[in-house]
């Protein structure tokens, strides 16, 4: 194989968020926005990735696959040195040109799906298969080491799995997943991109697991429980061990608790075509992200505010790890042209800035094409 094409999807979260991490059950499913990857084979140890949307290019090689001070480049390299280095493979030289379709600091994916796209696609060109399961565990390896993200595994499984029309019910512990058709009759799926990056969000979000696996850990010690996820704990086992949490720490694992337990009873009301009572577990999400996890911003609550008043949106919340990033919005359909007209002018007027809405829908996950 000399020559391939990879579309690696985003994702979108419909409830689940921050679950990942602590072992419980998430919503995903994979987009039809996507970033696309040209690889090439070339002669020799020098690789070259060019960003068709960054219009940056940058070279390595294999024998120099250190951390780089270009934020993007990292992504790439330790993609290649975690299958140079950890899992020992024999690469050749590649050429990749990426053009995005996924914006970026969205909160739907864009860096997992990198990621993603270049190992896929670096395995293909190279004849080498590895499992869905070890991919995941190479793209955390790298979120971890090289990015300095300690996130959990829905995103990755979901652009590695996903189906056209359908969501995953993840069971993130195990990794048991089944798929959940999506019938949203007449509601789309927007999304609203507040634009807010928040520079310190990849801290922030370690604190929250941080924060979780202390709860895990002063539960386990002292109801001498053996609880290997947050998840796993009964509510009535954190509550009896209020005490002995700090009213912050309490509150993050409250919040999991209990966003786990909707996400479950999401999947239910979703198979069963109850498209309202999903909506309103979609609010209560976002109230517990926003009051009681904290990873909301003023601009994510100014955005599902604006969506309360109208009957034809039955869902908002924010979506992903916060501090900026989406909404996702569950809108009938020909709602979508005057309420985002709305927001658009509202948002501008309170925060002097554009928000972007992205009308959305399930597709398939990574595909490759050879050419
Ligand atoms: C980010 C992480 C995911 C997940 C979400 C929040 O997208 O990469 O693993 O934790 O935040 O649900």
């Amino acid at each position: 194989m000399s020559s391939l094409i990879v579309e690696s999807s985003g994702r979108i979260n419909m409830i689940g968020e921050h679950i990942d991490y602590n072992g419980g059950c998430v919503l995903p499913g994979s987009i039809d926005k996507k970033i696309r990857f040209k690889f090439n084979k070339i002669e020799g140890q020098e690789c070259l990735i060019k960003s068709l949307t960054l219009d940056k290019e940058f070279r390595f090689n294999f024998s120099d696959l250190s951390q780089r001070k270009v934020h993007w480049e990292n992504y790439i390299i330790g993609a290649i040195n975690n299958l140079i280095n950890k899992k020992f493979l024999k690469l050749s030289a590649f050429s990749c040109e990426i053009s995005s379709f996924l914006p970026i600091g969205a909160g739907i994916s864009s860096s997992s799906s990198l990621i993603c796209g270049i190992v896929k696609g670096v395995l293909e060109l190279n004849n080498l298969k590895l499992s869905n399961n070890k991919i995941i565990d190479i793209v955390l390896d790298v979120e971890h080491n090289y990015i300095g993200l300690k996130g959990g595994i829905m995103d990755q499984f979901t652009i590695l799995h996903g189906q056209k029309d359908n969501l995953i019910l993840l069971k993130c512990h195990n990794r048991d997943f089944k798929f959940i058709p999506s019938n949203l009759k007449n509601f789309k799926i927007l999304l609203l991109n507040t634009n807010v990056e928040h520079n310190l969000a990849n801290t922030a979000y370690n604190e929250r697991v941080n924060e979780c696996n202390d709860a895990l850990k002063i539960i386990n010690e002292h109801s001498n429980t053996n609880y290997d996820y947050l998840c796993k704990v009964p509510v009535k086992v954190l509550n009896k061990n209020r005490n002995l949490l700090s009213n912050k720490v309490y509150n993050r694992a409250s919040f999991v608790l209990n966003e786990n337990i909707r996400t479950i009873k999401s999947a239910e009301l979703l198979q069963k075509n109850k498209l309202f009572e999903f909506g309103s577990l979609m609010y209560e999400s976002h109230h517990g992200l926003s009051k009681l996890y904290e990873v909301s911003c003023e601009e994510l609550d100014f955005l599902v505010d604006l969506t309360r008043k109208h009957e034809k949106i039955i869902g908002s919340r924010m979506m992903g790890g916060g501090f900026g990033g989406c909404t996702i919005n569950l809108i009938e359909k020909d709602f979508v042209d005057q309420f985002v007209d709305e927001c658009c002018k509202a948002y501008y007027i309170k925060f002097r800035k554009e928000t972007t809405p992205i009308l959305t829908m399930l597709d398939n996950g990574i595909t490759i094409k050879k050419t």
